[in-house]
Protein backbone atom coordinates (compact mmCIF):
# COMPACT_ATOMS: atom_id res chain seq x y z
CA UNK A 1 0.00 0.00 0.00
CA UNK A 2 1.48 3.25 -0.78
CA UNK A 3 1.45 6.60 1.14
CA UNK A 4 0.08 9.78 0.46
CA UNK A 5 1.60 13.33 1.73
CA UNK A 6 0.13 16.25 0.68
CA UNK A 7 2.18 19.63 1.64
CA UNK A 8 -0.30 22.68 1.40
CA UNK A 9 1.56 26.43 2.48
CA UNK A 10 0.72 29.88 1.48
CA UNK A 11 0.15 33.21 3.51
CA UNK A 12 -2.38 33.95 6.20
CA UNK A 13 -5.92 33.03 5.30
CA UNK A 14 -4.92 31.93 2.07
CA UNK A 15 -8.11 28.83 2.89
CA UNK A 16 -5.23 25.97 3.43
CA UNK A 17 -6.84 25.11 6.74
CA UNK A 18 -10.73 24.64 5.16
CA UNK A 19 -8.84 23.41 1.80
CA UNK A 20 -7.19 21.00 3.35
CA UNK A 21 -9.57 19.24 5.52
CA UNK A 22 -11.74 18.78 2.92
CA UNK A 23 -9.27 17.32 0.69
CA UNK A 24 -8.29 14.88 3.39
CA UNK A 25 -11.66 14.41 4.32
CA UNK A 26 -12.77 13.11 0.47
CA UNK A 27 -9.63 10.85 0.34
CA UNK A 28 -9.87 9.50 4.12
CA UNK A 29 -6.76 10.31 5.45
CA UNK A 30 -5.57 12.55 8.38
CA UNK A 31 -5.32 16.36 8.34
CA UNK A 32 -2.62 18.29 10.23
CA UNK A 33 -3.17 22.13 10.36
CA UNK A 34 0.83 23.00 12.00
CA UNK A 35 -0.36 26.17 12.38
CA UNK A 36 -2.18 25.58 15.38
CA UNK A 37 1.27 23.85 16.66
CA UNK A 38 2.97 27.15 16.74
CA UNK A 39 -0.11 28.98 17.78
CA UNK A 40 0.02 26.37 21.09
CA UNK A 41 3.58 27.46 22.10
CA UNK A 42 2.62 31.08 21.47
CA UNK A 43 -0.27 31.10 23.93
CA UNK A 44 2.11 29.36 26.38
CA UNK A 45 4.59 31.48 26.29
CA UNK A 46 1.73 34.40 26.69
CA UNK A 47 0.46 32.23 30.06
CA UNK A 48 3.91 32.37 31.02
CA UNK A 49 4.80 35.48 30.70
CA UNK A 50 8.13 34.75 27.79
CA UNK A 51 9.14 37.25 25.98
CA UNK A 52 8.90 36.54 21.82
CA UNK A 53 12.07 37.28 21.90
CA UNK A 54 13.78 34.88 24.40
CA UNK A 55 14.96 32.55 22.20
CA UNK A 56 16.30 30.31 24.73
CA UNK A 57 13.04 29.72 27.02
CA UNK A 58 10.94 29.24 23.90
CA UNK A 59 13.06 26.90 22.08
CA UNK A 60 12.53 24.93 25.66
CA UNK A 61 8.95 25.37 25.74
CA UNK A 62 8.88 23.60 22.92
CA UNK A 63 10.69 21.19 23.52
CA UNK A 64 8.72 20.36 26.78
CA UNK A 65 5.38 20.35 24.94
CA UNK A 66 3.40 17.78 25.40
CA UNK A 67 0.86 18.63 22.29
CA UNK A 68 -1.64 15.74 21.93
CA UNK A 69 -4.21 16.53 18.87
CA UNK A 70 -7.15 15.07 19.33
CA UNK A 71 -9.55 14.33 16.42
CA UNK A 72 -13.52 14.88 17.08
CA UNK A 73 -16.56 14.84 14.23
CA UNK A 74 -17.13 18.56 15.59
CA UNK A 75 -14.00 19.85 15.27
CA UNK A 76 -10.03 18.56 15.87
CA UNK A 77 -8.78 19.87 19.48
CA UNK A 78 -5.41 20.35 20.39
CA UNK A 79 -4.19 19.47 24.03
CA UNK A 80 -1.35 20.92 25.78
CA UNK A 81 0.08 19.50 28.61
CA UNK A 82 -3.49 17.33 29.37
CA UNK A 83 -5.09 21.16 28.93
CA UNK A 84 -7.76 21.92 25.84
CA UNK A 85 -6.53 25.03 24.76
CA UNK A 86 -7.98 25.21 21.09
CA UNK A 87 -10.42 27.92 21.98
CA UNK A 88 -7.79 30.36 23.08
CA UNK A 89 -5.23 29.39 19.95
CA UNK A 90 -7.23 32.54 17.51
CA UNK A 91 -7.04 34.97 20.23
CA UNK A 92 -5.82 38.45 18.98
CA UNK A 93 -2.79 37.93 21.71
CA UNK A 94 -1.43 35.03 19.89
CA UNK A 95 -2.03 36.44 16.25
CA UNK A 96 0.07 39.68 17.66
CA UNK A 97 3.23 37.54 18.80
CA UNK A 98 2.74 34.13 16.79
CA UNK A 99 5.04 35.25 13.97
CA UNK A 100 7.99 36.45 16.08
CA UNK A 101 8.01 32.85 17.99
CA UNK A 102 7.99 30.73 14.52
CA UNK A 103 10.75 32.60 13.37
CA UNK A 104 13.31 31.11 16.41
CA UNK A 105 15.10 28.40 15.44
CA UNK A 106 14.66 26.32 18.46
CA UNK A 107 10.81 26.42 18.44
CA UNK A 108 11.07 25.31 14.58
CA UNK A 109 13.51 22.10 15.22
CA UNK A 110 11.23 20.64 18.11
CA UNK A 111 8.27 21.09 15.97
CA UNK A 112 8.97 20.05 12.89
CA UNK A 113 10.31 16.90 14.77
CA UNK A 114 6.67 15.98 16.29
CA UNK A 115 5.16 17.34 12.81
CA UNK A 116 7.38 14.38 10.99
CA UNK A 117 6.69 11.94 13.49
CA UNK A 118 2.96 12.62 12.84
CA UNK A 119 3.53 12.17 8.92
CA UNK A 120 5.60 8.76 9.14
CA UNK A 121 2.20 7.00 10.88
CA UNK A 122 0.34 6.95 7.60
CA UNK A 123 -1.04 9.22 4.56
CA UNK A 124 -2.04 13.04 6.13
CA UNK A 125 -2.36 16.57 4.81
CA UNK A 126 -0.48 18.64 6.29
CA UNK A 127 -0.79 22.81 6.18
CA UNK A 128 1.39 25.51 6.96
CA UNK A 129 4.37 27.53 5.80
CA UNK A 130 7.29 25.43 5.11
CA UNK A 131 5.89 21.88 4.94
CA UNK A 132 6.77 21.42 0.75
CA UNK A 133 10.00 23.04 1.49
CA UNK A 134 11.31 21.69 4.87
CA UNK A 135 9.15 19.42 6.87
CA UNK A 136 8.41 17.23 3.87
CA UNK A 137 10.35 17.68 0.95
CA UNK A 138 9.15 14.17 -0.58
CA UNK A 139 5.97 15.02 -0.45
CA UNK A 140 3.67 13.08 -2.95
CA UNK A 141 2.10 16.23 -4.03
CA UNK A 142 3.31 19.72 -3.41
CA UNK A 143 0.47 23.19 -3.46
CA UNK A 144 0.98 26.99 -2.78
CA UNK A 145 -2.19 28.34 -1.85
CA UNK A 146 -2.18 32.22 -2.34
CA UNK A 147 -4.58 34.90 -2.75
CA UNK A 148 -4.73 38.26 -2.79
CA UNK A 149 -3.76 40.54 0.65
CA UNK A 150 -7.26 42.48 0.55
CA UNK A 151 -9.30 39.11 -0.64
CA UNK A 152 -7.21 37.29 2.63
CA UNK A 153 -8.46 40.18 4.75
CA UNK A 154 -12.18 40.02 3.12
CA UNK A 155 -12.71 36.28 4.01
CA UNK A 156 -11.39 36.59 7.87
CA UNK A 157 -13.64 39.78 8.03
CA UNK A 158 -16.11 37.65 7.11
CA UNK A 159 -15.15 34.92 9.69
CA UNK A 160 -14.65 37.56 12.47
CA UNK A 161 -18.49 38.64 11.44
CA UNK A 162 -19.74 35.16 12.17
CA UNK A 163 -18.50 34.69 15.43
CA UNK A 164 -19.82 38.01 16.20
CA UNK A 165 -16.27 39.94 16.80
CA UNK A 166 -16.16 43.68 16.29
CA UNK A 167 -13.26 44.26 13.97
CA UNK A 168 -11.93 46.77 11.96
CA UNK A 169 -10.92 45.48 8.21
CA UNK A 170 -8.15 48.02 7.58
CA UNK A 171 -6.56 46.14 10.98
CA UNK A 172 -7.02 43.30 9.75
CA UNK A 173 -5.58 43.59 6.48
CA UNK A 174 -2.65 45.38 8.45
CA UNK A 175 -2.33 42.52 10.73
CA UNK A 176 -2.47 39.92 8.16
CA UNK A 177 0.41 41.93 6.28
CA UNK A 178 2.56 42.27 9.07
CA UNK A 179 2.55 38.62 9.76
CA UNK A 180 3.07 37.48 5.69
CA UNK A 181 6.21 39.65 6.24
CA UNK A 182 7.32 38.22 9.02
CA UNK A 183 7.24 34.79 7.87
CA UNK A 184 8.45 35.49 4.08
CA UNK A 185 11.63 37.20 5.30
CA UNK A 186 12.76 35.20 8.46
CA UNK A 187 15.98 33.13 8.28
CA UNK A 188 14.34 29.79 9.32
CA UNK A 189 12.52 28.20 7.31
CA UNK A 190 10.83 31.55 5.28
CA UNK A 191 7.55 31.46 3.45
CA UNK A 192 7.82 30.68 -0.01
CA UNK A 193 6.60 27.98 -2.87
CA UNK A 194 8.73 24.91 -2.94
CA UNK A 195 9.98 24.60 -6.97
CA UNK A 196 7.84 21.95 -7.72
CA UNK A 197 4.67 23.11 -6.43
CA UNK A 198 1.88 23.42 -8.10
CA UNK A 199 1.18 26.78 -7.21
CA UNK A 200 -3.06 28.08 -7.00
CA UNK A 201 -4.36 31.55 -6.99
CA UNK A 202 -7.54 31.53 -5.06
CA UNK A 203 -8.93 35.07 -5.60
CA UNK A 204 -11.46 34.22 -8.55
CA UNK A 205 -12.32 30.39 -6.95
CA UNK A 206 -14.39 28.84 -4.64
CA UNK A 207 -13.66 26.28 -1.93
CA UNK A 208 -15.09 23.23 -4.23
CA UNK A 209 -12.76 24.39 -7.15
CA UNK A 210 -9.44 24.59 -5.23
CA UNK A 211 -10.33 21.08 -3.53
CA UNK A 212 -10.88 19.85 -7.26
CA UNK A 213 -7.87 21.22 -8.85
CA UNK A 214 -5.28 19.48 -5.60
CA UNK A 215 -7.85 16.11 -6.20
CA UNK A 216 -6.64 16.39 -9.90
CA UNK A 217 -3.13 16.88 -9.30
CA UNK A 218 -3.22 13.62 -6.43
CA UNK A 219 -5.24 11.57 -9.58
CA UNK A 220 -1.92 12.19 -11.86
CA UNK A 221 0.66 11.14 -8.78
O1 LIG B 1 -1.61 28.97 9.67
P1 LIG B 1 -1.71 29.96 10.80
O2 LIG B 1 -2.10 31.33 10.35
O3 LIG B 1 -2.55 29.48 11.94
O4 LIG B 1 -0.21 30.06 11.35
C1 LIG B 1 0.13 30.95 12.39
C2 LIG B 1 1.62 31.30 12.30
O5 LIG B 1 2.40 30.15 12.61
C3 LIG B 1 2.12 31.77 10.95
O6 LIG B 1 1.91 33.16 10.74
C4 LIG B 1 3.60 31.42 11.02
O7 LIG B 1 4.33 32.42 11.70
C5 LIG B 1 3.62 30.17 11.88
N1 LIG B 1 3.75 28.93 11.12
C6 LIG B 1 5.01 28.56 10.70
N2 LIG B 1 5.20 27.37 10.05
C7 LIG B 1 4.16 26.56 9.81
C8 LIG B 1 2.84 26.93 10.21
C9 LIG B 1 2.67 28.13 10.84
O8 LIG B 1 5.97 29.30 10.90
N3 LIG B 1 4.38 25.39 9.21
Amino acid sequence: ECTLTLAIDGPAASGKSVVGREVARRLGIRFLDTGAMYRAITLASIQQGVAADDACKLSSLAACADMRLVTHSNGDRLLLNGDDITPRLRLAEVDASVSAVSAVSGVRTALVAQQRAIASDGSIVMCGRDIGTVVLPDASVKVFLTASAEVRAARRAAEMQQRQETFDTRQVLAALQRRDKIDRERDDSPLRPAADALVICSDHLTIEEVVCQILAEVSQC
